[in-house]
């Protein structure tokens, strides 16, 4: 089935997994797609072994972080073989990023082919339970040995693959939320709506300040006026404001576009759900659950799925939404998602692409 040149291991990752405690991100599959970027363009690339390679300490994103990344899944179809969600929109995703970063694009039917391969030759790191799945990480770095603050001449891209479970502890039970009032992720005019390691460097004191304080996550506001909702550490955020679900309008140029984000949206149109990007206050969000015009909030990304908020804390005051349980409307996005994804329910958007094992 190769398209690209395939390098065979002598052995597997996979004893060494403890596959009843997945968890996120602890694990890596056997094969991974690399290509490399020299005097002016990509190489076709090959499958090779997962494994380590030498760096120089003058290699440029170390200390310049040109480098952006992607994060989408494989899932187990109930019917047989594998469903890759939407890896057309991670290709544009990327390409839009590297734009930002100053990075060669990659083509995207070559990035497409690169995922099928990546998920074909790791297929046997697919859970087979609901709600674990493989997940595909793409990264592309700048990976000339040089100083001074300048884009990089040559690139690096590679696509690895993790068998992951729930993104949180808390599963699909509601999580703990801090509207962070202090530090901000991202500017208009900024990198927000890349996917750069530079965003999530800037959101890691934030982060890790709700975390000691017991929230997981932090909602961030606009990095102008600490005004309006931005998005969530690594996932987009919905409200349900009077039966509508409301998220933030990507117009700001801050905010990541989620591809969950555009799926809940076309399916919640889809349902008969009404919905509205439009710019959300802080303020309107606390005056909806103090007039119960807000019944739900869900975060909703590749890692996290859709992910319940229980308890927004705003300026060190927690507000329970919904009595801290899953609504309704959450419920029935994450039902048709998840339906979606592992073949249970017809797929009526063509976002599948479906690989036989
Ligand atoms: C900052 C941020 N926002 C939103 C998302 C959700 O995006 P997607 O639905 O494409 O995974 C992610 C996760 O990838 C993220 O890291």
């Amino acid at each position: 089935m190769s398209k690209f040149k395939f390098i065979k291991r002598n052995d597997t990752r996979k004893d060494s997994i403890d596959w009843s405690k997945l968890g996120f991100g602890q694990y890596f599959a056997d094969y991974m797609y690399v290509s490399n970027y020299k005097d002016g363009s990509w190489e076709e690339g090959e499958i090779v072994p997962y494994g380590t390679f030498e760096i120089e300490p003058s290699m440029m994103t170390l200390h310049y972080s040109q480098t952006i990344f992607e994060g989408l899944k494989a899932y187990n179809n109930v019917g047989g073989g594998a469903n890759i969600f939407r890896p057309d929109m991670n290709a544009k995703r990327l390409n839009h990023s590297a734009e930002l970063l100053v990075i060669p694009e990659f083509p995207e039917e070559r990035f497409i082919e690169a995922v099928k391969e990546v998920v074909y030759y790791n297929s046997e790191f697919i859970s087979k339970n609901e709600g674990e799945s493989l997940y595909i990480r793409p990264v592309i770095f700048g990976s000339s040995n040089i100083l001074g603050v300048h884009p990089s001449k040559e690139y690096k891209l590679i696509i690895f693959a993790s068998p992951v479970g729930s993104y949180y502890d808390e599963g699909l039970n509601p999580v703990k939320i801090k509207v962070a009032d202090r530090y901000v992720r991202a500017v208009r005019g900024g990198l927000g709506t890349a996917k750069t390691g530079a965003n999530y460097a800037a959101s890691l004191k934030g982060a890790n300040e709700a975390k000691k304080e017991g929230y997981s996550q932090v909602l961030w506001l606009d990095g102008v006026s600490l005004t309006f909702v931005d998005e969530v550490g690594s996932m987009n955020i919905m409200f349900v404001l009077d039966g509508e679900i409301v998220t933030p309008s990507l117009e700001s140029g801050t905010i990541l576009p989620g591809i969950t984000r555009d799926s809940v949206l076309k399916i919640a149109k889809h349902l008969g759900i009404k919905t509205c990007e439009r710019t959300v206050s802080i303020e309107e969000i606390l005056s909806g659950l103090a007039t119960g015009k807000l019944s739900e909030a869900f975060g909703t990304g590749t890692a996290a799925t859709i992910s319940p908020v229980g308890i927004l804390n705003y300026k060190n005051t927690d507000h329970a939404i919904n009595h801290s349980e899953i609504g309704p409307i959450s419920q029935k996005m994450y039902d048709t998602l998840m339906g979606i994804q592992y073949g249970k329910i017809e797929d009526p958007f063509g976002w599948i692409i479906h690989i036989d094992l």
